[in-house]
């Protein structure tokens, strides 16, 4: 591509975005496909020769943009909505054009220290002590698992490093310890590294579905009983179902007690404590080992972008460096090789887009949109409390409702039945995308607040909606 075409077809995309981004309503939040319909539209093998741009960004609006579910769009109320501002788009745009691989401080000494300098702010903001390193990753669920490795070298005589976990007998039970609200990544992550299922322990929660301190405490005094050792807490601050907060300060002085490590998933949450008024929800966590929040839910940056910060970077850099001679360098410990870090030698300089956002917002600005997102959270809960028909299953802690229509007369049975149904009939209409969760094993709707064009009204509008499938179900 020359110059000139680039120039050409940059401005086109750029237009493009700027129209997608300045209207997106434009699109029905869910696509009308059936599973397979791309496939079937799209040449069964690869292009011979080189095709136009023309061509190409032509195919991008007629088969990729209808085919899109649009995470952008304000009726998107599902999981953990996020949103792709200007300022991320243009960061992430132009981290592609730099294509920098910031695996080593050599290898993009910008990558490298806008990385290690933004999550400074981000921690600043979010009230963490200066004590805590971070790093960006992909997802929360791969730093979850990197904090789950680290956790293991708290106790450098298990020689895990050296000797694995497989065929010894000298090794007891390594156990690991969250709510049973804990998002699947805690089960991934103990999967993948060889603790296995059965060593992690769900424990049960009080009646806010936060983790219950002394059913904790039981636990792994039952395990240290039966000799085996615990190795980490998981404590989540907003969990996936229902935003629940577990009460760290207590569960921090258990995993001192007993030698764990304390990882907190925050990674929606999280963001929460750049509110002077919600500072408290991390209250504890300067005491847990690491923390993970992520930009890429409600801090308006495009995905992927994960923060992972730790006390122990030492640790952490004990589970995954190992440095072969080609990338063996001669600058010394006054640098950060960010690959010592995590499982991928290659990284994405994704720091640069969460750099844009912050400064393009201002923490104000971030402040203002993640208040209203709370606020309008909050009108919602007093709509559904307001209606008799409705039944709130958990307390709105941040910017999610989750809920229920309980008609008169059904059983338990039944109603989760019914609301499965409700769900259905509201996606059938393209018109918001909510999802579902279970709640004590009831079946339960959710609204999660977090597009950065979402109003009061669209929330409105999304009840109304769970209200006419109610009527149509009646
Ligand atoms: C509490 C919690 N932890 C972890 C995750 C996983 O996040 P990611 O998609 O970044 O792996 C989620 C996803 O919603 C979550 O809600």
């Amino acid at each position: 591509m020359s110059p000139e075409e680039f120039r050409r077809h940059g401005h086109a995309v750029i237009d493009w975005i700027a129209d997608y981004l300045a209207d997106p309503e434009g699109w029905p939040v869910l696509p009308s496909v059936k599973p397979g319909d791309l496939r079937k539209s799209l040449p069964a093998s690869p292009p011979e020769h080189g095709e136009s741009m023309e061509s190409i960004l032509a195919d991008f609006e007629r088969l990729i943009v209808p085919a899109s579910t649009h995470w952008n769009h304000p009726d998107f109320m599902a999981y953990f909505p996020n949103s792709a501002t200007g300022a991320g788009v243009l960061g992430e745009a132009l981290s592609a054009a730099l294509n920098v691989n910031a695996m080593l401080w050599r290898t993009t000494p910008a990558g490298t220290e806008l990385e290690t300098h933004t999550l400074d702010w981000l921690r600043q903001m979010i009230g963490l002590p200066d004590k805590f390193f971070g790093v960006i990753g992909d997802t929360a669920s791969a730093n979850t698992l990197y904090a789950l490795a680290a956790a293991r070298e708290l106790h450098p005589e298990l020689r895990i490093r050296e000797e694995g976990m497989s065929g010894r007998v000298d090794l007891p039970r390594l156990t690991i310890y969250c709510s049973e609200e804990a998002h699947s990544s805690v089960d991934k992550a103990v999967m993948t590294l060889g603790y296995g299922l059965e060593s992690l322990r769900k424990i049960p929660t009080d009646s806010a579905l936060r983790m219950d301190p002394r059913a904790l405490r039981d636990a792994v005094k039952n395990d240290v009983r039966a000799g085996r050792i615990p190795i980490a807490v998981v404590a989540t601050v907003g969990t996936t179902s229902t935003t629940a907060v577990d009460p760290v300060p207590a569960i921090v002085e258990l995993s001192e007690r007993h030698g764990m490590w304390l990882h907190v998933d925050a990674s929606y949450a999280g963001v929460a404590a750049i509110l002077p008024e919600m500072r408290d929800v991390l209250a504890g966590c300067e005491r847990a080992e690491s923390l993970v929040v992520n930009p890429h839910k409600w801090l308006f940056t495009p995905v992927d972008c994960s923060a992972l910060y730790t006390r122990r970077p030492d640790l952490l850099k004990r589970a995954f460096q190992h440095i072969p001679e080609y990338l063996v360098v001669s600058e010394g410990a006054g640098v950060t090789n960010l690959m010592n870090y995590s499982i991928a030698l290659g990284r994405r300089f994704r720091a640069l887009k969460l750099w844009f956002v912050i400064r393009n917002f201002g923490v104000d600005g971030l402040r203002s949109l993640i208040r209203e997102h709370i606020r309008i959270a909050r009108k919602l809960a007093e709509w559904i409390d307001d209606d008799p028909e409705f039944e709130r299953m958990a307390e709105a802690n941040f910017s999610t409702v989750v809920f229920r229509h309980c008609p008169p007369g059904m059983s338990a049975t039944e109603l989760d039945a019914h609301n499965a149904r409700l769900v259905e009939r509201v996606l059938a209409t393209r018109e918001v995308f909510l999802s579902h969760t279970r709640v004590r094993g009831k079946y339960a709707l959710r609204i999660a607040i977090g597009n950065i064009h979402t109003t009061e009204e669209h929330v409105r509008h999304a009840l109304e909606l769970v209200r006419e499938a109610a009527r149509a179900e009646a």
